[in-house]
C-alpha cells in the first residue's frame, strides 16, 4: 500500500507552488484579471496586452473560427491560414474526384493561382467581446424561465441589430454559466477562403477510426488554406480580383520543439461541455442516450462503408458524412466507458451533496436539488424518443429529405412566404450536395430498415405511431421485420425521394399537393406527430426545468466557494486554456516518425494504416531536413495539459512567447468523460508537432513557398 501520510505531505507542501493550470476554458477578457498571475506562474512571457487586446493587435486577431465548427490560425501576412486536416475534410472531400482525388493523394499550390477556392468555408475573426449581463438581465427582470425562454432572441436582436447596424460585422449573444451572464461577440466573416495545401488522407487521417480519441498517435492532422478580402482589406464573395487578406495579426512559428514541463497554450472555438451537469444526467449519458446514439449510428456507418469500399466515386462522396458520423459515433460510446471507469457520478454526487449542505437553510437555494431529482426521475424513461427521432427516424437520407420536405410544405400550408423563401433555398442547396446515387439509395435501404428494426425492438407499441403499426401490420408479412423489409421496399418503390431528380424538382416548385399522398412525407407526418403529442412537451419542459435549475446551482456554486475561479461551459466562443507539455499514466509524450513506419508495418493491410510511397522513401533516406528534434528523430505528436473540446479543433498550440508549436487535433480516450468533468490526471490534448507539419509541406509536398512564407523564429525563451 501507498504511504498515505506521505502523499499528503506533498500534497500540503506543493499546494502553495503549483498553479491552477490545465482545467479551464477561460474569456479572454476576464483573462487578465483572473489568470495571468498563474500564466505567468505556469512561464508565460507574453504581456497580457500581446495576449488579448482590445484597442491593438493582439495574438487573438490571428485566431479564426474556421466554418463555424472548428479553429484556426493565420499564419503569415498573406493570410496563410493552417487547421487540422479533419477540419478542411468536407472541403477537401468535395473537391476531389476518382480523376483529381486530392483527398487520397494529397494537394499543393506551387503558386497563388493554383489554390482552389473552397465554397462553403468561412473564417471569422473575432472583433470584439462585451459583456452585456446587465443589459439583457434588466429586459428579463422579472420573468419566469419559460417567459425569459421566450424572449431571449428577441432581445439578442436588438443587442445583434445595434452592434452590425453601420458596419459589416457579424454578432452573436451568448449565454454563460448557464444564465447567470451573457455576453456579446462580433465578427468579421471572410467567405472567400481557398485551398493551399493538404497532405493525401493516409497521412492528415493517418490511423483512421482505430486511433481516432486515442493516444499514442501518429497523424499529421493539418491542411492550410489562405483567406482573402477585396482590395480594401474587407470581406468579400470569391473573385478573381481579390486579394490575400492582410491580417493584424499573425502567428509566427518555431521549430525549437517542445519537452515536458514546456509552458503550451491554445486559444479557440470550443464547442460544447456540460462541466455542471446534475449526477443524474450521467445516468441519462451512460444508461441511455449514448448506448442509444452508437446503436443507430452504427447501422449508418457499416451499410456506407460497404458502399464505399466498392468505387472510389462513390466512396469519396460519402467520405465526409461518414467521418463525421463514425467521429462522434466513437465518441458517445468512450464517453459512455470513461463516465462509468472515471466513476463522474460519484464526483457529482460528492459535490452535489456538500452544495446540499451549505444550500439547505437558503431560501434561493434549498430545493434545487430535490427539484433536480424529481425533473430528471419524470424524463429519463421517454429521454431516448428524442435520440430515436435524430438519429434513427430521420437519419436514412430518404427520410431526411421527406423531412426537410415537410418543413417546406408546412411553411407553405400555413403562407408564410418568407419562410418558404429561406428555406426554399438553404434547402435547395443542401439537398443538391447530398450524396444519393444508386450505391447510396442501396445503402440506405439497408439503414432504413435497420433502424426501424431497432426503433421496434427497443420501444412499446403504445410508444409507436399507429400508423407505421398499421402500414406494417398491413403486409400481412410473417412477422413484424419482414413486414418492415416489405414497406422499406415499397418505400424506395414509390417515394419521390427515393430519387434525388425527382426530390431536387420537387424542392424547386415545392407543392404540398404533390407529396400529401408520399408514403415518405407520411411516414414524416405519423413519426413526428407521435414524438410531438406524446413526448416533447415532456421533454421542452425538462430543458426549461434543467436550464433554470442549473442557472441556480451554479450561482449556488460561485457564492458558495467564493475563492475558487469558475469559468463558464463550452459555447463555440473563443476561449483560451493554459498548461504544460505533460504525457499520462506510462506513456510517452511524443511519438515519432519511426512510430508512424512501425505503425504501418503491423497493420499495413488494414487501409487506415496505409502510407504514402513518399514518406516511407523519405523515411528511408533519412531526408529529415530541419524537423528533427535532439534525437537526430522526426517529432509526430505530443501531449499538453490544456482543456479542449471539439471546436478547438485546428487551435494553436503556442508556447511561453506566443509562437506556434503545433496544432491541436483530438482528446485521449482514457478522459473521454471530459466534457462532463475534467480530468485532471489523465485529461490530455494531442497535438500534431508543427515540424511534423513542416516535414510534410517540404520533404513530400514540395512547399518550400509556403515554408519561406511563414515566420520562423528559433530565438530562446
Ligand atoms: N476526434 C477528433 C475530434 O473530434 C477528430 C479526429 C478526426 N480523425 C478521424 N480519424 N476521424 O476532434
Amino acid at each position: 500500500m501507498k504511504n498515505k501520510l506521505l502523499i499528503l505531505l506533498a500534497i500540503v507542501f506543493m499546494a502553495p507552488l503549483a498553479s491552477k493550470a490545465d482545467e479551464g476554458m477561460w474569456l479572454l477578457n476576464m483573462m487578465e484579471r483572473m489568470n495571468y498571475k498563474d500564466m505567468q506562474k505556469c512561464g508565460v512571457k507574453l504581456t497580457a496586452e500581446q495576449i488579448y487586446s482590445i484597442n491593438n493587435s493582439s495574438l487573438k486577431d490571428a485566431i479564426g473560427w474556421f466554418s463555424n465548427g472548428c479553429t484556426s490560425e493565420i499564419v503569415s501576412d498573406q493570410g496563410l491560414v493552417l487547421t487540422n486536416h479533419h477540419c478542411g475534410y468536407d472541403a477537401i472531400a468535395g473537391l476531389s474526384t476518382a480523376k483529381d482525388n486530392i483527398l487520397d493523394n494529397g494537394f499543393w499550390a506551387k503558386s497563388k493561382a493554383e489554390e482552389r477556392p473552397a465554397p462553403g468555408v468561412t473564417l471569422a475573426l473575432v472583433v470584439a467581446i462585451k459583456d452585456i449581463t446587465n443589459e439583457v438581465m434588466d429586459s428579463i427582470k422579472g420573468m419566469d424561465a419559460a417567459t425569459v425562454n421566450k424572449n431571449l432572441n428577441r432581445i439578442y436582436r436588438t443587442i445583434t441589430k445595434r452592434a452590425t447596424e453601420g458596419n459589416h460585422y457579424e454578432a452573436q449573444c451568448r449565454q454563460m454559466f448557464n444564465g447567470n451572464a451573457y455576453y456579446l461577440f462580433t465578427f468579421e466573416r471572410f467567405s472567400d477562403v481557398r485551398l493551399v495545401g493538404t497532405p493525401p488522407q493516409n497521412i492528415g487521417k493517418y490511423g483512421g477510426d482505430t486511433d481516432n480519441w486515442m493516444w499514442p498517435r501518429h497523424t499529421g492532422d493539418f491542411s492550410v488554406f489562405r483567406v482573402y478580402s477585396d482590395k480594401d482589406g474587407k470581406p468579400a464573395p470569391y473573385s478573381a480580383d481579390n486579394i490575400p487578406y492582410k491580417p493584424k495579426s499573425h502567428l509566427k512559428v518555431t521549430t525549437s520543439g517542445v519537452k515536458t514541463g514546456d509552458y503550451a497554450m491554445i486559444m479557440g472555438f470550443p464547442g460544447r461541455t456540460d462541466r455542471y451537469m446534475f449526477s443524474q444526467g450521467v445516468k441519462m449519458a451512460t444508461d441511455y442516450k449514448n448506448p442509444t446514439i452508437v446503436k443507430l449510428r452504427d447501422i449508418r456507418l457499416k451499410a456506407w462503408k460497404a458502399e464505399m469500399n466498392k468505387d472510389t466515386d462513390v466512396r469519396l462522396s460519402l467520405a465526409s458524412d461518414y467521418a463525421s458520423v463514425a467521429n462522434y459515433w466513437k465518441y458517445f460510446d468512450g464517453e459512455a466507458a470513461q463516465l462509468k471507469n472515471n466513476k463522474v457520478a460519484d464526483i457529482k454526487r460528492k459535490q452535489e451533496s456538500k452544495f446540499g449542505k451549505w444550500a439547505k437553510d437558503k431560501d434561493e437555494y434549498k430545493t434545487v436539488l430535490g427539484d433536480v431529482e424529481k425533473a430528471y426521475t419524470e424524463y429519463t424513461p421517454t429521454s431516448n424518443q428524442y435520440w430515436y427521432w435524430r438519429e434513427g427516424i430521420i437519419a436514412p437520407t430518404i427520410a431526411k429529405l421527406a423531412y426537410y420536405a415537410s418543413l417546406l410544405a408546412d411553411a407553405e400550408e400555413a403562407g408564410n412566404e418568407a419562410r418558404v423563401k429561406g428555406l426554399k433555398s438553404a434547402l435547395g442547396k443542401i439537398v443538391e450536395e447530398m450524396p444519393y446515387g444508386e450505391a447510396v439509395v442501396r445503402a440506405d435501404k439497408i439503414i432504413m430498415s435497420g433502424i426501424l428494426k431497432t426503433y421496434n425492438a427497443d420501444n412499446k407499441v403504445e410508444d409507436q405511431p399507429k400508423w407505421f403499426r398499421d402500414n406494417i401490420e398491413a403486409y400481412k408479412a410473417d412477422n413484424f421485420d419482414a413486414g418492415i423489409d416489405a414497406f422499406v421496399a415499397t418505400a424506395f418503390e414509390s417515394s419521390i425521394f427515393a430519387d434525388k431528380d425527382m426530390a431536387m424538382a420537387w424542392f424547386k416548385n415545392p407543392r404540398m399537393a404533390l407529396i400529401k399522398n408520399d408514403i415518405m412525407y407520411q411516414y414524416i407526418q405519423a413519426f413526428k406527430t407521435n414524438y410531438d403529442t406524446k413526448f416533447k412537451a415532456k421533454r421542452d419542459e425538462f430543458n426549461e426545468k434543467e436550464q433554470e435549475l442549473s442557472r441556480l446551482y451554479i450561482k449556488g456554486l460561485i457564492e458558495q466557494n467564493p475563492k475558487t475561479n469558475y469559468y463558464p461551459d463550452a459555447n463555440s466562443s473563443m476561449r483560451l486554456t493554459y498548461g504544460k507539455v505533460k504525457p499520462y499514466m506510462n506513456y510517452k509524450v511524443m511519438t515519432y516518425l519511426d512510430g508512424v513506419i512501425e505503425k504501418n508495418k503491423k497493420f499495413g493491410d488494414n487501409p487506415e494504416f496505409s502510407l504514402p510511397q513518399n514518406l516511407i522513401d523519405a523515411y528511408n533516406n533519412k531526408d529529415f531536413g530541419n524537423y528533427t528534434d535532439k534525437t537526430g528523430k522526426v517529432p509526430v505528436c505530443f501531449l499538453t495539459d490544456n482543456d479542449i473540446t471539439g471546436g478547438n479543433s485546428g487551435s494553436p498550440v503556442m508556447d511561453a512567447k506566443g509562437r506556434l508549436i503545433g496544432l491541436a487535433f483530438d482528446g485521449n480516450w482514457e478522459a473521454m468523460s471530459g466534457n462532463i468533468s475534467y480530468n485532471a490526471k489523465n485529461q490530455r490534448t494531442i497535438v500534431v508537432d508543427i515540424r511534423y507539419v513542416l516535414w510534410i509541406m517540404d520533404k513530400l509536398g514540395g512547399a518550400t513557398n509556403l515554408i519561406d512564407e511563414m515566420k520562423i523564429d528559433n530565438t530562446k525563451i
